[in-house]
């Protein structure tokens, strides 16, 4: 291992527990958690609001260089601004997950947000959530985890979650939404979803939380990835 402080990975798709996982890594290894997601969330909402069409791929390149987006807070609390506006909120409508989507598959949006993304994690003591982090963003991370569930499991995760927040949808309305997003996500021509050759493959499906998390500081711990910070 580098002698720099870690870079730690975690893709899949949504609703692996990606983002609730690697936030209790951070917290436990003392180490800043960068959801990437959140990136491509405010670079869609931005578009939203600026009302450009999303097939006027420069346009959207354009509107993704300007964006002006800080991930702050500690993992318990994450919050994400837009130009300086709270967004933390917004960014999880389906309307946004659904553009987040379809202009994450745009090189140009693409070569933004890794460039930002690789800068934040320059100097390591980083976990970073996504599709490509340890594919593309950093194909040298010390540790990389791959997140998998079932879609009817990844489904009635999101389901939940989404009842939590008064957000009634039918379940078999979200399952579609979770399938045709994965799809997207995993057959782009530009840094698909898919499982890096040393990835730490863990299927979450059977899996409690805490279950999941004992797993992955196991793994982090083999690697000598425990000493406080
Ligand atoms: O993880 P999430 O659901 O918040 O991600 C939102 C969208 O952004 C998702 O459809 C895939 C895309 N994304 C990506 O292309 N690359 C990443 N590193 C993270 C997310």
């Amino acid at each position: 291992m580098s002698h720099r402080a870690p870079i730690i990975t975690i893709d899949g798709p949504s609703g692996a527990g990606k983002s609730t996982l690697g936030r209790m890594l951070a917290r436990a290894l003392n180490l800043l958690y960068i959801d990437t997601g959140a990136m491509y969330r405010a670079v869609a909402l931005a578009v939203l609001r600026a009302g450009v069409n999303i097939n006027d791929r420069q346009a959207v390149a354009e509107i993704a260089r300007r964006a002006r987006i800080e991930l702050a807070g500690d993992p318990n609390d994450v919050r994400v601004t837009l130009d300086g506006e709270d967004i933390s909120q917004e960014i999880r409508s389906e309307q946004v997950s659904h553009l987040a989507s379809i202009i994450s598959a745009i090189p140009e949006v693409r070569r933004e947000m890794v460039r930002r993304q690789r800068e934040m994690g320059a100097r390591g003591g980083v976990v970073l959530d996504g599709r490509d982090t340890g594919t593309v963003v950093f194909p040298n991370a010390d540790l990389k985890f791959f997140l998998t569930a079932t879609p009817e499991e990844r489904a009635q995760r999101r389901y939940e979650e989404e009842r939590a927040r008064m957000q009634d949808r039918a379940f078999d309305d979200v399952l579609r939404e979770i399938n045709l997003r994965d799809e997207r996500d995993s057959t782009r021509d530009d840094s698909p979803l898919r499982i890096a050759e040393d990835a730490v493959v863990i299927d979450t499906t059977e899996l409690s939380i805490e279950e999941a998390f004992q797993r992955m500081m196991e793994v982090a711990r083999a690697r000598g990835l425990t000493e406080a910070r």
